[in-house]
């Protein structure tokens, strides 16, 4: 069996991130006689660097090929002042949309060696495992029209019914097999697409008796997550809402460099942590591979079927924080943190140690 990977690992700790990623592929590769290919692509501020366009064709007709992409982060200070067009983020928002990467599925839960690790309370922590579902094509990312000039500056946040539905689909067939809660998150007290994104999510929930489903508004749904964030199974909700509510959702897990992610469409699918080129940390070998790490894991389950092999790897990203091994976002004050390479090392430690115990082989396929 062979996949062909694309990996843009782009601007900042992007490259650092995915290079352990790919570690832990290469093993899994290795343990389970699968051949994963990688094709390396330009993406965002180098690729504009180097190109003059933060996204050339050959990246975007790599990704369109592949049977899975690997995103590391985009962007920078050095790019900030560019036009928007050729900002490294455009580069991310094209890919998406060229890709129907509709879905966008960041997972938050809490590792129990990670409980006082959080700047939240343990006992708020405790039991807490939802996933905030975001739409990532459309609204206020993609509406139109959009522009600035000297006295103003305007974006126009629209849904599509089509948009909502398929979006709306995917979050109550994904709470049939967890806890059977949707909450859908909007602003529908104040925006018309968010009273329209409701009436549509309400309908389609029709089809789908055995799911609960709630409505919030944004505002309340960001001080729930912090104040109980156990109430939540599925967050369903707009792509700029989401893009906030999955931020704070981070906090959950400790650290943004903690919360995987997958975006997935009826074709594509792409793989990336949810945090960012952190430019703070680039190139010191400080950055957490976790989110990247766990990013494989959901790859391997979505993309491959590989689900025993997604579980080795998270098993043992949390044996290896049992450990009480932490990277600088996640050590505590009086905590020497560890390097990238060194948590790496030990995830791939762990990785082949749980393999041997299961002697599984060949079966997980
Ligand atoms: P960021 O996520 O890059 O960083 C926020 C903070 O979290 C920083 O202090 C950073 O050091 C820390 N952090 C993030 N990931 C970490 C990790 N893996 N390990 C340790 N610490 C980590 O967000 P920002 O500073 O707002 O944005 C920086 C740049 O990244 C901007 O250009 C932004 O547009 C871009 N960005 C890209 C993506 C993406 O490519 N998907 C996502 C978010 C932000
Ligand atoms: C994310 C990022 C992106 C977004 C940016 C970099 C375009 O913040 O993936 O969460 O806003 O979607
Ligand atoms: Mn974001």
């Amino acid at each position: 069996m062979s996949y062909n990977i694309a990996v843009v690992s782009g601007d900042g700790i992007g490259p650092e991130v995915c290079s352990s990623a790919i570690k832990v592929l290469d093993l899994i590769s290795k343990k389970l006689n699968v051949k994963f290919i990688y094709k390396h692509y330009a993406i965002g501020g180098n690729s504009y660097d180097k190109f003059g366009t933060p996204l050339t064709d050959e990246t975007l007709n790599g990704c369109l090929e592949a049977d899975a992409v690997l995103l590391g982060a985009v962007g920078g200070y050095k790019w900030e002042t560019l036009p928007h067009h050729l900002k490294p983020e455009a580069a991310l928002l094209k890919l998406r949309e060229s890709l129907g990467l509709f879905a966008n599925i960041r997972p938050a839960k809490v590792y129990k060696s990670m409980l006082n690790s959080s700047s939240l309370k343990k006992e708020v922590l405790e039991g807490t495992d939802f996933i905030v579902l975001r739409e990532l094509t459309g609204g206020i990312y993609f509406g139109k029209p959009r522009g600035m000039d000297k006295s103003k500056g305007w974006n126009t946040m629209i849904y599509n019914d089509y948009e909502v539905e398929r979006i709306a689909r995917k979050a109550f067939e994904m709470a049939s097999k967890r806890k059977q809660v949707v909450t859908s998150v909007d602003k529908a007290n104040v925006l018309e697409v968010s009273q329209f994104w409701r009436e549509i999510v309400t309908k389609v929930h029709q089809d789908y008796p055995a799911v609960k489903l709630n409505h919030m508004y944004v505002d309340n749904a960001a001080m729930q997550i912090v104040k109980n964030p156990k109430q939540f199974d599925i967050i369903l909700t707009s792509n700029l809402f989401g893009d906030i509510l999955s931020d704070i959702a981070g906090m959950i897990t400790g650290s943004l460099g903690m919360l995987p992610s997958a975006s997935i469409g009826s074709k594509h699918a792409l793989y990336e942590p949810v945090h960012g080129s952190a430019p703070d940390i680039a190139g010191k070998g400080l950055a957490n591979p976790i989110a990247a790490i766990s990013s494989i894991a959901m790859m391997l389950d979505l993309s491959f079927g590989m689900t025993k092999a997604a579980e080795i790897i998270e098993h043992a990203i949390e044996k290896t924080l049992n450990t009480g091994i932490r990277t600088v976002d996640i050590a505590g004050s009086n905590e020497q943190a560890a390097s990238t390479d060194q948590i790496t090392e030990l995830i791939l430690k762990n990785v082949e140690e749980i393999f041997n115990e299961q002697a599984i082989g060949i079966f997980l396929l």
